[in-house]
């Protein structure tokens, strides 16, 4: 985006940097993800999420000029290297983005002079980051810069960045000085040699880098040129160590535009003998930095074609989805299947680029279902980890095959043994995982299994996937334990899904994916001897019978698993329908989670390890897991309600905000398979907007990808309600309220399937409720609410004013006292005391309300819809909602009241209006919300209420209808109203 001069010359000019931004600040464009401001307390969380890549690398999306809190990372997949206590981790690679412009010796920076306009934009269809800067120096020259950067999908070795610069109100020199860096780091640890490095021969403006990782001997050449266009100054090489470099000064004038075109080429020795060679060579044959994007930009449409999902009626879901897919597909390629998916994708150094079930169950069905080629080198990879999963299963006394619950490069169980505290005094904690928590061999079947029936691959199963699933179930008959006594087999010691249970017998989950994998290899065992009979000796057909033989399968393996299929344990209650966690789990201590709220931590957290262990408290689905998994086939029990009764029980016991990132897109699947579509929303969101809201404080360490996985299965499977049946995929939607279109493309069996879901009643809606928030919509007790705060703040000396009580509409009386006091710390006691104090001060104040303080139109507007048979209720986070409008005098026209006693999670939660709903009897669907603050609109749409928002639309503009009082507001027109919302 360029922007004209004249435009910006009427902008203010406050200094950026002193201004506070919040996560929320991004903007969601239908293709465009958008950051208005720079805040230098987000720096890292906005790397991550402002990442690009090619399936082949990622990089951070870190900034040219760098700055010292930064973490710039490039990742390359496969590039591992030695590391102690975890292994080995992915290597952080030399960084490509270096480029320096300096005005008469002032570099630019964001942390100097002024940012008079700052933009940046990541163009999700195109796979291009941009950002534009208007700059003022120190000494007052004004610059505009255009930076654009993008990692070529066309040509996976060709990365490509460009500034375009443009002096505003002066001429003279400007110096950009471009390198590559040859000292990334991993944390502060070092994993590069350098080998050599030189300046591009023919005369080509151009240098190159050879290094090598230090014990795994990975090379890697990295080569860039550089354009200038608009000035016919050369570059100049400067070469010191590992940092080689290219530099120009030149004299800009007024006005005019320069454009700097950088193009970098990498490769490694996994790609070929020589790579700095390759990268040089592929280099000098380029053509311009132009062409270049545009092949990568054509690339990226035939993406879109197949994986692409449309929502109309919510565009910051929209959005967010398509972001979501986006850091998926990037960390994706079918061009290499002895690299897999990591937990934290390309995008930052969290697990340090190990794999877990994330890939299999939560990120591959996305692919499998849109881009199977994907999905099969990443099944590949886990053929090829077999060498690796065998020696885990020997190492631990089995036979067969056993995979790691972390895997790296060879297959190999690279969880650390033990977490190390920064604490010195504080002792080791053991990771259990890596020895307990063996559910992954089955999960990885399954994915082979749906694998399978997706695509009907039939070829790649009989070389690959057999082996896979038939070795692992061998693994499976050595580590499951006959019980005599009980006549069963069990398997003890485990952990299941839910990791908050660290030592368990018989694990619902494990038990029944086990044996459902069991069920499976005897079918794929079958389907081998019959497809492919002993003694037809084409060479496909000797790869059946060497697989058979290599493994030593025998006809009586058949007969043992299939015994071990009839006589696996598996806790459950039929007649309630009810699965226990594991053996024991309802005899463990019970949890009410509200008592913990609010609280920024997870329970394990807490509580500690040992108490949760203690407790009936999960931190991620485990049953329910189980009964998505096994949606299509039975799953335990044959109970009608199970999936209900399941449900009403573990859900409560969940740790849904701290506990796994894994969560809520499986909870908002189920709950829209339940029809609970409302709190299937609210979850949905939690997963879509993990990342672009840093809600778990994290998103530094790279994008949560396996809820990334999940966020897409939530659309086809939950919203969606897609089921694959033999003869293709079928859907029975849920739509969230406001979606009025979800479109999606499914490829089963060789066949593309496309979807285009309408909500079933477009039609006029049938408003039975209305549930009115109180301050700023009847009354104005904001006014009080900020005296009482005002005095309080100046009582405790705590900095305070109208401007910053703006931040305190509509938000709960603890959440506000959290506002005012900032990073200070204070006591419980104190915290609590402070909070009736204000209280004290506001209930004296409300003393003094009367029917005069009703705002214009209120009453004749609840005259009118109590007329007309309309329900009313209060939605309020006050806990002097009641008082409030008894002294209004208009409890006679008021049903019924929900504030901010009636529930505990505040706003945006829609716990508030459901709870009013309930209370006047009306399903939520049929009630209006008329709400003044951002975070009511929220929770209104979150319960899925229409809404109607009084004040502005920056405030209120998510609302179907936004009006600026009550003043003259009849029902008719308000129906009409929403009835237009729904055909537009
Ligand atoms: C979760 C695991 C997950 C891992 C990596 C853990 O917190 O409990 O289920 O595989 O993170 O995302
Ligand atoms: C996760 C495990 C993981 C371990 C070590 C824990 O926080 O819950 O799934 O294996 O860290 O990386």
């Amino acid at each position: 985006m360029h922007f004209g001069c004249a435009q910006l010359s009427l902008l203010p000019t406050p200094n950026l940097m002193n201004i506070p931004a919040h996560s929320r600040d991004l903007i969601y464009a239908d293709w465009t993800l958008i950051e208005p401001q720079f805040d230098p307390k987000q720096l890292r969380a906005r790397e991550t999420i402002f990442t690009i890549g090619n399936g082949y690398l990622g990089t951070r999306g870190s900034f040219e000029e760098g700055y010292p809190q930064a973490l710039p990372a490039t990742l390359v997949h496969g590039v591992y290297d030695d590391v102690p206590v975890i292994y080995t981790e992915l290597v952080n690679c030399p960084d490509w983005l270096s480029l320096v412009v300096s005005v008469n010796g002032e570099r630019f920076r964001l942390d100097h002079g002024d940012t008079l306009h700052y933009e940046r934009q990541l163009d999700l269809r195109h796979g291009l980051l941009s950002r534009s800067v208007r700059w003022r120096s120190p000494t007052g020259k004004t610059l505009d810069l255009q930076f654009e950067r993008f990692a070529s999908l066309a040509d996976r070795h060709v990365l490509g960045l460009r500034c375009q610069i443009t002096p505003i109100d002066f001429s003279g020199t400007i110096e950009v000085q471009s390198s590559l860096n040859g000292y990334p780091e991993n944390q502060g640890f070092d994993h590069w040699e350098q080998i050599d490095q030189g300046k591009l021969a023919q005369g080509i403006q151009g240098v190159w880098l050879q290094v090598r990782t230090l014990r795994s001997h990975i090379e890697l050449g990295m080569a860039t040129k550089i354009a200038v266009i608009g000035t016919d100054e050369s570059f100049q090489v400067a070469s010191p160590p590992g940092y080689p470099t290219l530099t120009t000064a030149f004299s800009a004038i007024k006005g005019q535009t320069i454009r700097v075109e950088k193009v970098v080429t990498l490769f490694t020795s996994q790609d070929t003998e020589l790579p700095a060679q390759a990268a040089q060579d592929k280099l000098a044959d380029l053509p311009a930095y132009a062409v270049l994007l545009e092949a990568h930009q054509q690339a990226w449409d035939a993406v879109w074609q197949h994986s692409d999902i449309e929502i109309e009626g919510d565009r910051t879901a929209q959005s967010a989805v398509r972001y979501n897919l986006f850091q998926l597909f990037i960390s994706a390629s079918a061009h290499n299947d002895r690299v897999s998916v990591s937990a934290k994708t390309l995008s930052g150094l969290g697990y340090r680029g190990h794999i877990f079930w994330d890939t299999e169950i939560f990120i591959l069905p996305f692919f499998t279902l849109t881009q199977p080629a994907i999905a099969r080198s990443f099944l590949t990879y886990r053929y090829h980890a077999l060498e690796g999963a065998r020696r885990k299963a020997a190492h631990s006394g089995y036979q067969g095959a056993m995979f790691p619950w972390e895997s790296a490069a060879t297959g190999d169980e690279v969880t650390p043994k033990t977490s190390i505290p920064t604490d010195p005094y504080a002792e080791a904690v053991r990771i259990w995982v890596r020895d307990r928590e063996i559910h992954l061999s089955a999960d990885i079947a399954y994915a082979v299994w749906h694998y399978w029936q997706a695509t009907g691959d039939d070829n790649w199963l009989r070389d690959y996937g057999a082996e896979i699933i038939l070795d692992t179930a061998l693994f499976w008959m050595s580590r499951l334990e006959w019980h005599a006594e009980q006549e069963r087999y069990e398997l003890c010691g485990v952990i299941g899904a839910d990791e908050y249970h660290e030592q368990v017998n018989n694990n619902a989950f494990t038990n029944r994916m086990v044996q459902w994998h069991l069920e499976k290899a005897v079918a794929v065992y079958e389907w081998l001897q019959h497809t492919f009979p002993v003694g037809e000796a084409s060479q496909n057909e000797n790869r059946a019978a060497t697989l058979t033989q290599k493994l030593q399968l025998t006809s009586e393996h058949r007969l043992s698993w299939q015994a071990m299929i009839a006589q696996l344990y598996i806790p459950y209650d039929a007649k309630t329908g009810l699965i226990e966690q594991f053996e024991g789990f309802f005899q463990l201590k019970d949890i009410d989670l509200n008592d913990y709220e609010p609280r920024k931590q997870s329970i394990q957290a807490v509580l500690g390890i040992d108490e949760t262990n203690q407790r009936q408290v999960l931190k991620q689905p485990d049953v329910l897991m189980l009964l998505y998994l096994m949606r299509d086939t039975q799953s335990v029990t044959d109970h009608p309600d199970a999936l209900q009764k399941n449900w009403d029980y573990y859900a409560p016991r969940t740790d849904i905000t701290y506990g796994s990132s894994l969560t809520p897109a499986i909870h908002a699947i189920l709950a829209a398979n339940l029809g609970a579509t409302a709190d299937a929303y609210q979850q949905f969101m939690q997963a879509v907007m993990v990342d672009l809201e840093d809600s778990r404080g994290n998103t530094e360490d790279g994008i949560h990808a396996a809820s990334a996985g999940g966020v897409w299965q939530a659309v086809v499977f939950g919203f969606g309600g897609i089921q694959l049946k033999d003869d293709g995929p079928v859907a029975t939607p849920h739509l969230p309220p406001t979606w009025t279109r979800l479109k999606f493309k499914l490829h089963w069996r060789g066949t593309w399937h496309s979807f285009d879901l309408t909500p079933p009643s477009a039609q006029v809606p049938d408003i039975q409720g209305f549930i009115f928030d109180v301050d700023g919509v009847l009354t104005d007790t904001a006014e009080y609410h900020y005296k009482a705060w005002q005095r309080l703040a100046d009582e405790e000396k705590l900095p305070f004013d109208r401007q910053a009580n703006e931040a305190l509409r509509g938000v709960s009386r603890r959440e506000s006292l959290m506002h005012i006091v900032g990073d200070r710390q204070f006591p419980e006691a104190a915290l609590q005391e402070m909070m009736e104090r204000k209280n004290r001060y506001y209930v004296e104040s409300i003393e003094t309300i009367t029917h005069k303080d009703l705002f214009p139109g209120a009453v004749e507007l609840l005259q009118e819809l109590r007329k007309a048979g309309i329900k009313i209720a209060i939605g309020s986070a006050s806990k002097n909602a009641r008082a409030v409008i008894e002294k209004l005098g208009i409890g006679n026209l008021v049903d019924a009241i929900a504030d901010g006693d009636s529930v505990t999670r505040p706003k945006p939660a829609p716990d508030v209006f459901l709870y009013a709903a309930k209370q006047l009897g009306i399903e939520p669907a049929h009630c209006v919300v008329v709400e003044d603050a951002t975070v009511g609109i929220e929770a209104a749409i979150a319960a899925g209420m229409w809404t109607i928002g009084i004040g502005p639309s920056d405030r209120v503009g998510a609302a179907n209808i936004v009006l600026p009082n009550l003043i003259g507001v009849h029902l008719t027109e308000l129906r009409t109203k929403l009835d237009q919302t729904l055909k537009v």
